[in-house]
């Protein structure tokens, strides 16, 4: 077994896995739409071969016991309907627990395949309730159909389902209460992720809100009782009392919690990035590798090379937001 330890001595057990950086919505916080990006058109995503030989080798060799499929939007990838199937077929010979992330525009039309294919857990992007604002914030008129779709993956039974909502003062910030009320309502698990900064967006201090303030806000109306998470569960979760639901918080930048973290990245592109906030320095590109013959040895090492680079903790927001990473779409969160 070719285990994945960084020099910290984190294992990393979790895969997130960029299908593509294309997206058909343009948010504020992760694709907005900038002059210099709209048309520009990535062609070098790696092939649904290439990364399920990576998916065969992490799972079979380096201890990979989970993968989330991310984009840009998963579903916006051509052929991604036969790459669930043959990934389903996949895991039911060797177990592990399988993730997608999506906006839920295209999910309805996918769920099935989605259960079939052995999917666990689906996480949905809703960042806000009211119909106006979400256009705004997403640049498409697309609230309704993402909550039919969520209702339509409810009743498909999935082990977990969740949905990010990214909280950005002066934005959505007055609707946490609504969203409260909406997992209450639904039963739904809702996580408050703290707006992070990267290069093509808008970040300052004055749009972040801490999940601290967050959760004062939704106090003053529903009362939060802790929940115990399990050690690699990246929110910190709360009851809302004597309803159904759950409420998260993601605090990657008022409190990072990079000890624990077991994560590895694949971008869309084929970079395998330790760190959600790496440099290029920091990646290992393994693309020449699959198309130039390279052997799974040659793989593991370039994996090891860039664990070993890993930050022990990533850098403070304001250094972050100074720029030199890849953007949002091409990593997947
Ligand atoms: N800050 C916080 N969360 C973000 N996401 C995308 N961009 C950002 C950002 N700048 C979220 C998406 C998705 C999750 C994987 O990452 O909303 O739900």
């Amino acid at each position: 077994m070719n285990e994945l330890i960084d020099r910290h001595g984190r294992t990393h057990t979790y895969l997130r896995i960029s299908l593509t950086d294309h997206c058909n919505l343009h948010c504020l916080y992760c694709n907005p739409l900038l002059p210099n990006t709209v048309g520009s058109r990535r062609k070098d995503s790696l092939s649904f071969d290439e990364v399920l030989r990576l998916i065969r080798f992490f799972i079979l060799e380096c201890g990979v016991t989970k993968i989330r499929l991310t984009g840009g939007e998963l579903f916006v990838r051509k052929g991604i309907t036969g790459f669930l199937k043959t990934l389903g077929e996949f895991k039911r010979d060797h177990p592990f627990m399988l993730g997608v992330t999506t906006n839920g525009t295209l999910l309805r039309q996918h769920c099935a395949v989605l259960k079939s294919s052995g999917v666990d857990a689906v996480n949905i992007s809703v960042d806000s309730l009211r119909e106006d604002r979400y256009e705004k914030i997403t640049g498409q008129d697309g609230l309704k159909e993402v909550l039919e779709a969520i209702s339509v993956v409810q009743s498909a039974e999935f082990e977990s389902i969740k949905i990010n909502t990214v909280v950005m003062r002066g934005v959505n910030d007055d609707e946490l209460a609504e969203f409260a009320a909406f997992a209450a309502e639904k039963n739904l698990h809702v996580r408050f992720i703290e707006y992070m900064p990267f290069p093509n967006n808008a970040w300052d201090r004055q749009s972040f809100m801490s999940w601290r303030d967050m959760k004062r806000r939704i106090q003053e109306k529903y009362e939060l009782i802790p929940k115990i998470s399990d050690v690699h569960a990246v929110g910190k979760e709360y009851l809302i009392g004597g309803q159904k639901g759950i409420i998260g918080f993601i605090t990657p930048v008022s409190e990072h919690f990079c000890g624990s973290c077991n994560r590895l990245r694949l971008t869309a592109s084929g970079r395998i990035k330790a760190c959600l906030f790496s440099l290029p320095e920091q990646e290992f590109d393994v693309a020449p590798l699959l198309r130039g013959g390279g052997t799974e040895k040659e793989i593991h090492a370039g994996i090891l090379a860039a664990l070993g680079m890993k930050w022990k903790v990533h850098p403070p927001a304001e250094q972050l937001a100074a720029g030199g990473r890849s953007t949002m779409t091409g990593i997947g969160g």
